[in-house]
């Protein structure tokens, strides 16, 4: 089988590269220039765990490729997957101009039947918007081309999304014909023979089951976090809390750390977005509105909590920060809540020393008007620090080295905004310690 993957992005890049994997002839497709001779060259623009090996074995294997030509990688393709991004529009809603431009450069070339498949994350009716705009290409180049449209969410995680895409806990495919069913069917069977589960629906449920899905997430971690809000004021302890529900096997362990909210290029734009696609529809939804107000409050509790202690006297206090990607194993920084913590700090007056395995790059890149110094070991960073905020829970901060720790900083106090800490180990070891919704004796 021959496809295209429009978008070489965390999602598309994966994708394509894992699709090759399995055995089909990938052409993956953008529009960045540079993105494409790099990806020519072997160099990946993004961080993924076993991704630049993966890319490299199956470019060899000659089933992997790469182009700014999306009429040529359509030219034999059974399907292309549309997966550009869908970032929010001033409203809120998400912006479908890359989806429908890549819509429409298909309809300009297409020449023989294919499925097309919507892989971004997508509102209710963009298959069919999709569908418009095709045949309106195809309209207009006076010639008649069979296709189908289909929907196909995509659920990978970044930091685990080789193993996501390659063992996935489902396929949702949304779909309104036998003949693009066999197609995606014939696609994904390598990916099945695990007993992972394929399931098929209408298109507009798949679209929904993707942003139900985000919402659901983020609605636990906003759950979480306001219930460890509540622990501090009731003299209760989150981590006991979490022990005490997950073990529930109708809730489970998963998406139960309280922590600073959450961040990333999906969770909040998905919420917005669906609480955007419900307005249209006249439907409120109350408790994804009350989810995005937590999380919006969430980013700036460790702030508040750094500020009260010293007494809103942070002009030209050291801090150090450790972790300033979204969360770990990712280079991602988008909505990453470290950037609300930094904005804040930097507001009154710190001198901030920051330090990340590896989104330090992205970050020098995004941050680079501001006044913070980045350090290329996470014990740089407490020279003489008054405080260490830990904003993200990458590994190689749960087991530091607590006595040049000591030595390095000039107090021993610690805001973890990801409790990554034991508080009464904590205590043992002489450090001030602030977690969230921890309890501190
Ligand atoms: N990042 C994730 O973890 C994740 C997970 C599941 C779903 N999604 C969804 O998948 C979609 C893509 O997300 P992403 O994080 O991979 O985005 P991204 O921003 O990392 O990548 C998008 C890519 O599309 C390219 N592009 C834009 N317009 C194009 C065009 N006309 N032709 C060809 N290429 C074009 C861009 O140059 C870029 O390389 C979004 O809808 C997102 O919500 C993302």
């Amino acid at each position: 089988m021959r496809i295209s993957v429009v978008g070489t992005g965390y999602v598309g890049l994966v994708s394509g590269t894992c699709f090759a994997e399995m055995g089909v002839t990938v052409t993956c497709v953008d529009i960045d220039e540079k993105k494409i001779n790099n990806l020519n060259k072997g160099i990946v623009s993004i961080y993924e765990p076993g991704l630049e090996t993966m890319i490299e074995r199956n470019t060899q294997k000659g089933r992997l490729y790469f182009t700014t030509s999306l009429k040529d990688s359509i030219e034999k393709s059974d399907a292309v997957f549309i997966a550009v991004g869908t970032p929010p529009d001033e409203d809120g809603s998400a912006d479908l101009q890359y989806v429908l431009s890549v819509a429409r450069e298909i309809g300009r070339h297409i020449d023989h039947y294919m499925v097309v498949t919507t892989k971004s994350t997508v509102p209710i009716g963009t298959a069919e918007k999709v569908k418009s705009v095709l045949n309106e290409e195809i309209r207009k180049r006076g010639i008649e081309v069979d296709f189908d449209i289909a929907s196909n969410p995509e659920f990978l995680k970044e930091g685990n999304a080789i193993d996501d895409f390659l063992k996935p806990d489902r396929i949702v495919i949304g779909i309104n014909s036998d003949r693009a069913e066999k197609v995606m069917r014939r696609l994904y069977k390598p990916f099945l023979l695990n007993n992972h589960q394929i399931v098929f629906m209408d298109i507009p449920s798949a679209e929904l089951t993707k942003y139900a899905a985000n919402s659901m997430l983020a609605t636990k971690i906003s759950f979480m976090n306001d219930i460890a809000n509540l622990c501090e004021k009731v003299g209760a302890d989150i981590n006991s809390v979490r022990l005490g529900i997950g073990s529930d096997t109708r809730i489970g362990y998963k998406f139960l750390n309280a922590g600073i909210g959450y961040g990333g290029s999906c969770f909040p734009k998905d919420v917005k977005a669906l609480i955007k696609t419900a307005g249209e529809y006249n439907y409120s939804l109350e408790i994804l509105k009350a989810v995005e107000r937590v999380n919006n409050n969430q980013k700036s509790v460790l702030f508040n909590k750094i500020s009260s202690y010293f007494g809103g006297k942070l002009k030209d206090k050291k801090i150090a920060l450790w972790g300033l990607s979204f969360k770990p194993n990712t280079d991602d920084m988008r909505e990453a809540p470290a950037l609300v913590i930094i904005d804040k700090l930097l507001e009154a007056g710190v001198d901030l020393r920051a330090y990340d395995p590896i989104a330090i790059d992205e970050a020098k890149r995004r941050l680079a008007d501001k006044n913070i110094t980045f350090v290329d070991d996470q014990y740089e960073a407490l020279i003489d620090a008054d405080a260490l905020v830990i904003a993200t829970e990458w590994s190689e901060f749960k087991v530091p080295k607590f006595t040049i720790v000591e030595k390095l900083m000039s107090k021993k106090i610690i805001f973890d905004g990801r409790n990554i800490y034991d508080p009464k180990e904590m205590k043992e070891f002489g450090y001030e310690y602030f977690g969230i919704g921890r309890k501190l004796q």
